[in-house]
C-alpha cells in the first residue's frame, strides 16, 4: 500500500482539494443509503493527547460508516504509556502493529511529523499544538463551497485568536490555493499572526490586511470565521482575562453583515458567538461540524485506498 500521511494542509493542490470535495459529496449520498462495508477488516487508531469532541468522534464515526473498526485512546496524556515516559515515536511503532491508520492529536507542534518519520502506516494530523489542523481546514473550505457556491473571489475575515489557533493557521494556508482572495485578519494585536506568517500569506498570493475590530470590515465579508481565545495556550492568565470577550458576534453585529455572509467557527465556542445568532440562516457552524464527517470519510477512504496518481 502506498503510504499517504496527512500532516499539513499545504500538501493538497487545488485539483486534489476539488477531488476530495467531490468524494465528500458522494459520502453524503452513501450515508443516506446506509453506509458502506468498503473498509471492512481495516482498523483505525485514534490517539488523542489533547481534548476533542468533533475531531475524534467524526473520525470514528467516519470509519464506522465505511465499515471499518477502531481503537481509541481519548486521553493519551493520562491513560497511555506516555505517563511512564514513552515517546510519541515509540508509541507509533507499537500502535502501527494493531492499526492500518493512526489519527493523532498532540499538544506539541510537529508531533505528527515526528510520528510520520517512523510510521509504516499513514498518520493523520488531527491538530498539533498551535501549528496545524489540516482536516479542519479541509472541512472549512468544503463548507464555504457548500454555503457560498464558489471558492474564488471571496472576502474572508478570520476573527479572534490567530496567534494560538491552529485552525486559523491551516485555513489561511488553504486559502492560498484559490484566486482573488481578500483576507482580513481581525484580532487584538496580541492575538495576531506574526510577521513571518504575514509574509508567507502575501507570498502565497493573498491580499491580506490586519485590522483590530470586526466592525471595520463586517459589511465586506463573504465569510466570517470566528475562533475562540485559547485559554490553554496562555502563559499569563491575566492576559487571557484581558483579551477574552474582546470581540464577538451578537444580534447587533449580525445587522452589519451582508445578507449573504456565512458565519463559521471550528467550535467549541465560548462567548464569541451569542446564542441568539444560532437561528440566523447565515450561522453555518453546526452545518460545518456535520461536514467534518463526510470530509473525514473521504480522507480515510483516500488514505486507505490511494489512487496511483
Ligand atoms: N474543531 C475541533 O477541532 O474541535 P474538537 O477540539 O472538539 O475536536
Amino acid at each position: 500500500m502506498k503510504l499517504k500521511h496527512i500532516l499539513d494542509v499545504g500538501q493538497f493542490s487545488r485539483a486534489e482539494l476539488e477531488a476530495l470535495f467531490t468524494e465528500a459529496d458522494s459520502m453524503e449520498r452513501l450515508i443516506a443509503h446506509g453506509g458502506s462495508r468498503a473498509l471492512g477488516g481495516r482498523v483505525m487508531a485514534t490517539l488523542f493527547y489533547e481534548p476533542s469532541t468533533r475531531t475524534r468522534l467524526s473520525f470514528e464515526a467516519a470509519m464506522i460508516r465505511l465499515g471499518g473498526a477502531m481503537l481509541s485512546v481519548e486521553n493519551a496524556t493520562a491513560s497511555s504509556s506516555a505517563v511512564k515516559g514513552e515517546t510519541i515515536e515509540d508509541t507509533v511503532r507499537i500502535v502501527q502493529n494493531y492499526a492500518d491508520l493512526i489519527v493523532l492529536r498532540h499538544y506539541e507542534a510537529g508531533a505528527s511529523h515526528r510520528a510520520a518519520a517512523v510510521a509504516t502506516v499513514p498518520i493523520v494530523n488531527a491538530g498539533d499544538g498551535k501549528r496545524e489542523h489540516p482536516t479542519q481546514a479541509l472541512l472549512d473550505i468544503y463548507t464555504i463551497r457548500q454555503e457560498v457556491g464558489r471558492l474564488d473571489g471571496l472576502t474572508v475575515g478570520i476573527v479572534g485568536d490567530l496567534a494560538h489557533g491552529r485552525a486559523a493557521n491551516s485555513l489561511a494556508h488553504c486559502l492560498m490555493r484559490f484566486r482573488d482572495i481578500r483576507l482580513y485578519l481581525i484580532a487584538p494585536p496580541e492575538l495576531q499572526f506574526d510577521d513571518d506568517m504575514m509574509a508567507e500569506l502575501r507570498t502565497g498570493g493573498l491580499e491580506v490586511a490586519q485590522v483590530t475590530r470586526l466592525e471595520e470590515v463586517a459589511g465586506e465579508l463573504d465569510v466570517v470565521y470566528m475562533t475562540r481565545v485559547q485559554r490553554e495556550r496562555f502563559e499569563a492568565p491575566s492576559l487571557y482575562e484581558r483579551l477574552r470577550g474582546s470581540y464577538g458576534i451578537d444580534p447587533a453585529m449580525l445587522r452589519r453583515l451582508k445578507n449573504t455572509a456565512v458565519i463559521l467557527h471550528p467550535l467549541p465556542r465560548l462567548d464569541e458567538i451569542h446564542p441568539e445568532v444560532d437561528n440566523d440562516p447565515r450561522a453555518a457552524y453546526f452545518r460545518q461540524a456535520r461536514h467534518g464527517l463526510t470530509i473525514r470519510m473521504a480522507l480515510i477512504y483516500h488514505v486507505l485506498h490511494p489512487r496511483d496518481d
